[in-house]
């Protein structure tokens, strides 16, 4: 068994965020989505895993390596455009080769992994086996139609969905995904869709099974979504302290402060995770908070918030529900005429009070 990540592709919807970096690589808890995907094949026992890169294949060659720090092989798969799932699992061929195999689309998040449903791929041998959750807005997302046990139909982004149930972004396949993702044709966006493939195995008689699952599972693609991924994460933090928490400081319930960080006159209230090398003075860290490397956090009170690295956060009065990218200053102006000073991507939000 192999497994194949997808991670090509741009970050559009979380611009300006991703407009430079990979969205995979966007640390959520402190870590990179892509890396839960990783550690997920690595419990499932799979050591050879392909990992489909596109334009921001250097960074996320530089963030994974050779797959060493988890013990597995890794072999990147150039995309030279994010032609479709389908695309990416037809240029993986010659990485495959007659194996079966775990497609896994690097921004999806599964809280309890993928074991045990690698483990029933590989005792029931279907030709494929595609996981299904329920969804309040299935028309973001490719809509599975079932009779009983049989899947009927999968439809990629349904205006009308004719069932609630979408697409997760894992599926496992023999080597007969390759007969269908060789013999279909770029749907109306101009990508091979992998429902179109699968929906092609149907028809040809192979059999998939369909697995609905009930667990956690999001698909990383909006603000929202990592927000929840973070809250959901971060409930489960075990609680270490190494770096210094000065005697001013208070820390309640769940808090991770990583090694280098400083923690000076403040109050934090986990669940929270403060970075290697970050400093927190005179402020209020709030619950489901994820504050990431080297990032300073002044006279300020934040909750439920995202902060990446190398930014600075100075005298504000709070901070909610947000999401604050690299090398990013938050700062309170004594300039005249008072007002608000902004340089903010495009399609960036702001609220102000
Ligand atoms: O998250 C589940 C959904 O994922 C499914 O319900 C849909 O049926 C499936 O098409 C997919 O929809 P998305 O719109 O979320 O796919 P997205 O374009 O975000 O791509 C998913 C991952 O695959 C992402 O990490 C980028 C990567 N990718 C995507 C394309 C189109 C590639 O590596 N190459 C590609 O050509």
């Amino acid at each position: 068994m192999k497994a194949l990540i997808l991670s090509g592709g741009r970050g559009t919807r979380l611009r300006p965020i991703t407009h430079t970096s990979a969205k995979q690589l966007l640390p959520v808890a402190n870590k990179p989505i892509l890396f839960y995907g990783i550690e997920a094949v690595k419990e499932a026992g799979i050591k050879e895993v392909g990992i489909v890169v596109g334009e921001t294949k250097p960074e996320i060659k530089k963030a994974v390596g050779t797959g060493k720090k988890w013990g597995i092989n890794i072999t990147y798969i150039e995309q030279e455009k994010p032609l479709g799932l389908a695309h990416a699992v037809k240029i993986s061929q010659d990485f495959i080769r007659d194996d079966n195999f775990v497609m896994y689309l690097g921004d999806n998040l599964i809280k309890d992994g993928i074991t045990s449903l690698v483990k029933e791929f590989e005792k029931t041998k279907p030709n494929a086996q595609i996981l299904l959750a329920r969804v309040p807005h299935p028309e973001q997302f490719g809509v599975v139609e079932l009779k009983g046990k049989k899947v009927l139909r999968l439809v990629e982004k349904p205006k009308r969905p004719k069932s609630d149930l979408a697409l997760v972004g894992v599926y496992m396949f023999d080597k007969n995904i390759f007969k269908a993702v060789n013999n279909i044709k770029p749907s109306w966006r101009n990508e091979l869709e992998i429902t179109d493939a699968i929906q092609y195995l149907i028809a040809h008689n192979f059999t998939v099974r369909p697995h609905i699952i009930t667990g956690w599972w999001k698909d990383t693609g909006k603000l929202e979504d990592i927000l929840e991924a973070n809250r959901i994460l971060l409930d489960d933090l075990k609680t270490h302290v190494k770096g210094k928490v000065d005697k001013e400081s208070e820390l309640f319930g769940k808090v991770r402060i990583d090694k280098g960080a400083e923690i000076r006159k403040s109050v934090i209230r986990g669940p929270v995770i403060i970075g290697e090398n970050s400093r927190i003075v005179n402020s209020y860290i709030g619950p489901f908070t994820s504050v990431y490397f080297k990032v300073t956090i002044e006279n300020s009170e934040i909750e439920h918030s995202i902060i990446l690295e190398n930014s600075k956060i100075s005298d504000i009065r709070r901070i909610e529900d947000s999401l604050v990218g690299q090398n990013v200053e938050i700062l309170k102006s004594k300039a005249k005429p008072s007002a608000y000073r902004i340089m903010v991507g495009d399609s960036s939000r702001v609220e102000v009070t």
